[in-house]
């Protein structure tokens, strides 16, 4: 409250007084409040009493600042950055950097002495990941500079201490981001959170220094630390004073702008969509500094790059799409029967990768057949199925040895199998090669020569499925799944014969024979084979008849009855016509498997391999040059030139002998080859 002794001069114009009075006399009368009938003062909106009345309530303060009281009546805003102002409408113009592309930056000059203690502080908002954001320097140094690496604020002092922030800037989205260089230390902020803090040297801003912002004049010192800036930076501080780009109405102590190239007002974004980034007909929309595509269906990726390939329906209705990163292909099971049945593919002629695998998916009974084999010159590859296991055989480059290898399991039961054959060590030029059945990689079979990859397949080389060749023998019959020969597919569908062509560069394509679509055995149940009223069951090229009881026999063709009293003693029971049958246990012999046998005593190991006795099986202990269960394999040596199929060359005349397999040299030349 104040006691006012006062004239009173009319002014119609002047807006009215807003608050209490009392105890107001006119010359020796009171006036206010005045409110007796015999008053002689008019009275218009004039309330007795005095209450306060909370300015706060009404919310005046804008953009989040805070509202706080300061009196009867009054208040003030404290604001948030970059808001100023009584309301917290004024806010400090951002400076646009980078427009276009175009190399920009700004200089102001300190004017008083801050001394070795200061804050540096700014939003920053942009979609690059490096970009100068400032530097202050004197006549002899660049003392502290501020700058965008990999996303993130860094910091330097002395062009020596340096900190990193830990969280990235650079997400289209404004960001303060505060440098606090203290005598000893430097600590760096993002919005509140520290992002570190380092010991340092203090360094003095003082009067006359300049502050660059968003790069230096000199292009290649910019370059240094990430190039000019893209992007904006708004209400720059360097403690409590104001750089200011351009000035607002609100007064604020600001440091003289020096100079300011190619910066615009305000924090438009570039036009990213006009030369249209979207492919296959995506529709561009802009956003800061960047764009998203709405792509047609069927299409993905930021720029609509990637096709969904499968969902156009490319593949015929009994295949199945596969798509790539490239393109698609359509997977069918194939069924090979006859000798006519045997498919041939070729590269485009455009296959870059490295050939350095082949992946099968098989399924046969067939104790001996050839799966696939191609050759060149003297190169060449043949798998095959050799009594009963799957057989890699090799020969690369000329100065790689030859490579045999078969599988330790049994692939020709009538189950699906997946060999994978690969090399090694796939970087060296000759390498030992693995087989791998039913992706079992713990459990290899590692061929003991080495030889080269597969890139003689890329072109000029048929490679054929199902056979050696047109006229061979011992085709494949049985179902082909995929085959892959260094992840590219052979496709068992020329591509006529899909809805669409694969648009993939690198592609092997058939060149001739067509397969059965489909995985489907001999027809073995018919005619029926099982006599007796039994069941035939077809278990794929194999048939299985389920006897009524009282019958038995791989047919049904004998009564039970002579088993009747069991007769075998460590045996199983079948009834022939003659009588009974009994299949012994493992370890007895006899016709009523009555006696205990030398497990040794018919034993199978070839090749001059030693039986040793097991409880109830043997094993063959195999002389060096042979290997498998039976010491079936031969264990080739390195030297190995050829067999009855292949011959290798010998260098300087020497002869591939027909018994040792190994190069007999002309006197004065040595050397496997
Ligand atoms: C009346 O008030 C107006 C605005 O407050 C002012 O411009 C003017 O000079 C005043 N007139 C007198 C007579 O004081
Ligand atoms: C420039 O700043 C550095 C670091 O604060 C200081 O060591 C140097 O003496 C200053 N040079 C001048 C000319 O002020
Ligand atoms: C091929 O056969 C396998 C095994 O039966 C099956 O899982 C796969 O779906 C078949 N592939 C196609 C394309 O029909
Ligand atoms: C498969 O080949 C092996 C050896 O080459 C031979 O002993 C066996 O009888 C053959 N099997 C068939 C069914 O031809
Ligand atoms: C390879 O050479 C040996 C020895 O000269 C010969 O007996 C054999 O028939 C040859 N094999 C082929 C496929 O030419
Ligand atoms: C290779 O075979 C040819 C013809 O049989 C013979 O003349 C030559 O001496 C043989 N070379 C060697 C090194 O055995």
């Amino acid at each position: 409250w104040t006691i006012l002794t006062m004239s009173l001069l009319q002014n119609e114009t002047a807006s009215g007084f807003l608050g209490c009075m009392r105890d107001v006399w006119l010359d020796s009368r009171i006036v206010v409040p005045g409110l007796g009938l015999r008053s002689p003062a008019k009275q218009l909106n004039v309330k007795q009493g005095c209450s306060d009345w909370d300015r706060c309530k009404e919310n005046p303060c804008q953009n989040r600042g805070r509202c706080v009281k300061t009196g009867w009546r009054s208040f003030s805003c404290e604001c948030h950055r970059p808001y100023e102002g009584e309301h917290c409408l004024d806010e400090y113009v951002a400076a646009r950097f980078g427009s276009e592309d175009l190399e920009s930056y700004a200089v102001f000059t300190v004017e008083d002495d801050p001394g070795d203690s200061n804050t540096v502080s700014m939003f920053v908002r942009t979609r690059r990941s490096q970009g100068l954001l400032l530097v202050l320097s004197n006549t002899t140094s660049q003392y502290l500079r501020v700058w965008l690496e990999d996303g993130k604020v860094k910091v330097q002092i002395n062009n020596f201490e340096s900190l990193l922030g830990s969280e990235t800037v650079s997400d289209g989205h404004f960001h303060l981001i505060t440098v606090l260089v203290e005598p000893e230390s430097l600590s760096l902020f993002m919005s509140a959170k520290s992002q570190g803090r380092i010991p340092i040297r203090s360094v003095l801003v003082q009067a006359g220094d300049a502050v660059y912002v968003g790069g230096l004049p000199d292009r290649r010192a910019s370059l240094a630390f990430g190039g000019y800036f893209k992007g904006c930076i708004q209400d720059l501080r360097i403690n409590s004073r104001r750089l200011q780009f351009y000035p607002v109405s609100v007064p604020a102590s600001s440091y003289r702008l020096q100079s300011l190239m190619k910066v615009t007002r305000g924090c438009t974004g570039d036009d990213s969509c006009t030369n249209n980034p979207c492919l296959h007909g995506g529709v561009c929309y802009s956003m800061w500094d960047d764009f998203t595509c709405s792509c047609p269906p069927n299409t993905a990726g930021q720029r609509c790059e990637e096709v969904r390939w499968c969902e156009l329906s490319p593949c015929p209705s009994s295949a199945v799409c596969q798509a790539h990163t490239q393109g698609f292909e359509c997977l069918v099971n194939v069924s090979l029967r006859s000798d006519s049945h045997i498919i041939t593919y070729r590269g485009n002629g455009k296959i870059q990768r490295y050939l350095g695998s082949i992946s099968m998916h098989f399924r046969t009974r067939q104790q001996n057949a050839t799966l696939l084999h191609a050759e060149r010159d003297s190169q060449f590859i043949t798998i095959s199925i050799h009594d009963g296991h799957v057989v890699l055989e090799l020969q690369g480059e000329k100065r790689t040895s030859y490579v045999y290898i078969h599988s330790l399991d049994l692939v020709n039961d009538g189950q699906w199998h997946k060999a994978d054959f690969s090399m090694d060590s796939p970087v060296l030029q000759s390498s030992r090669w693995r087989i791998v059945v039913d992706e079992r990689w713990e459990k290899p079979s590692v061929s003991f020569t080495a030889s080269g990859d597969l890139d003689f397949l890329r072109e000029d080389a048929d490679i054929i499925l199902g056979g050696l060749g047109p006229d061979s023998e011992g085709n494949f019959a049985g179902c082909l799944g995929l085959v892959e020969i260094g992840g590219l597919a052979l496709p068992h569908y020329s591509e006529v014969e899909m809805n669409q062509p694969r648009p993939q560069e690198e592609r092997f394509l058939r060149t001739s024979g067509t397969p059965d679509f489909g995985c489907w055995g001999c027809n073995v149940c018919e005619p029926d084979p099982c006599q007796n009223e039994g069941v035939c069951e077809d278990l794929f090229d194999l048939f299985k008849c389920h006897c009524p009881s009282d019958w038995d026999g791989q047919r049904c063709e004998f009564t039970l009855d002579d088993c009747a009293s069991n007769p075998c003693v460590h045996g199983a029971c079948r009834a022939i016509s003659s009588g009974y049958e009994c299949s012994c246990d493992a370890g007895y012999t006899g016709r009523r498997c009555e006696t205990e046998v030398d497990v040794c005593a018919r034993h199978k190991c070839s090749n001059g391999g030693t039986c040793l006795r097991g409880l109830k099986h043997y094993s063959c202990l195999c002389p060096r040059s042979t290997t498998g269960p039976f010491c079936r394999y031969p264990k080739f040596p390195v030297s190995f030139c050829g067999n009855e199929r292949w011959n290798y060359s010998c260098f300087n005349g020497g002869n591939c002998s027909s018994v040792e397999h190994n190069c007999d040299c002309l006197p004065g030349f040595t050397g496997q080859w």
